[in-house]
């Protein structure tokens, strides 16, 4: 079997690709200013500087709306969570440490436009906001031991936890974020706010891509242990902002109006990316990566059939409500 690479040989090895990556990156990125997404003059003050404070009626957003906007910023906004995931496996010198300044950069933009736009609008209510965001960030997350369902063995496994998992829980973790951004533009009817939701999609495909291609080079250059990483990522994969105040609920409705499902996560998330590593066709695995994809694979079947039974269930709630809606319109 193929010896595994320490964490000092993967940065390495995989040194000239990050290089290459970001300088790829800084030619494609796009510099925009959240300032441009937000319709200022929909501003008033609130009622410490004489103006009203935040009524529900002001909201132009529905509920579902609403949630995934919360859902989506809190999870920006717990940025140093995640700065200290890519920070701690990473290294901080070269293209590496290139990388982890502008993505954090970039990263940043996103939180401070959403809560713009938020606040100006009156969308949602600010001062629930700003409490969740305190208990949200105060509690901290480790995406990554929590993706790789490992938390509670941290130390027998301090030493596998690195680049590979860290590489491959973000470049699910920003297409998953993609897909939601966009889906929330789109449940949001305003065509300011799907316009804003559609620029920051764009720099998540971008931030995917960086890491997907680090993932497949890890991919190319140890099949069996990449293999492996990406397998405990996927098999374990928790949505963005898990652990957030009413992540559930909101969690479900997103899930109930297609802005994030498990259809969603299987077809425009964890497949695409595992087909661009070319997984279930590749011949360079050795009998521990074989096992490995056997795992995942029958993982995916059961994910398919998971997500099947979820959309009827959710047919079924759907017909159930506007039955009642129906009815309800009849009585009145
Ligand atoms: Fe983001
Ligand atoms: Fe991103």
């Amino acid at each position: 079997m193929a010896r595994e690479l320490t964490q000092l040989e993967l940065l390495q090895e995989l040194e000239p690709v990050a290089e290459d990556n970001v300088n790829r990156h800084i030619k494609t990125a796009k510099n925009w200013n959240p300032h441009d997404y937000v319709p200022w003059d929909e501003g008033r003050n609130f009622a410490e500087l004489g103006g009203v404070d935040y009524d529900p009626e002001q909201s132009q957003l529905d509920e579902v709306a609403k949630a995934a906007m919360i859902t989506n910023l809190l999870t920006e906004d717990n940025l140093p969570s995640y700065h200290r995931v890519i920070a701690d496996n990473f290294s901080m010198d070269s293209a590496w440490g290139d990388w982890v300044g502008r993505w954090t950069a970039e990263e940043n933009r996103h939180g401070i436009v959403m809560r713009d736009y938020l606040v100006v609008t009156r969308g949602v209510d600010p001062v629930a906001l700003e409490e969740a965001r305190m208990i949200h960030m105060t509690n901290g997350y480790d995406p990554m031991l929590a993706a790789a369902g490992r938390a509670d063995e941290l130390e027998a496994h301090a030493d596998e936890l690195g680049i590979l998992h860290s590489v491959a829980y973000v470049t699910f973790q920003e297409l998953a974020t993609r897909v939601s951004h966009r889906n929330t533009g789109k449940a949001c009817n305003d065509p300011i706010a799907d316009r804003m939701l559609q620029r920051i999609a764009a720099d998540e495909n971008l931030h995917m891509i960086f890491y997907r291609n680090i993932c497949g080079a890890g991919m190319d250059i140890s099949p069996d242990q990449t293999l492996r990483a990406v397998t405990d990522i996927v098999t374990n994969f928790q949505m963005p902002g898990a652990g957030m105040p009413n992540f559930r609920r909101h969690g479900v409705l997103m899930a109930k109006h297609g802005i994030y499902d498990l259809r969603q996560h299987l077809e425009e998330v964890i497949m695409p990316v595992l087909r661009k590593w070319n997984v279930f066709d590749r011949t360079d695995f050795g009998p521990e990566g074989e096992k490995t994809r056997e795992e995942l694979a029958a993982f995916l079947e059961q994910l398919g059939k998971d997500a099947t039974r979820f959309e009827e269930m959710r047919d079924r709630a759907l017909a159930r409500e506007a039955a009642k809606a129906a009815k309800q319109a009849q009585a009145s």
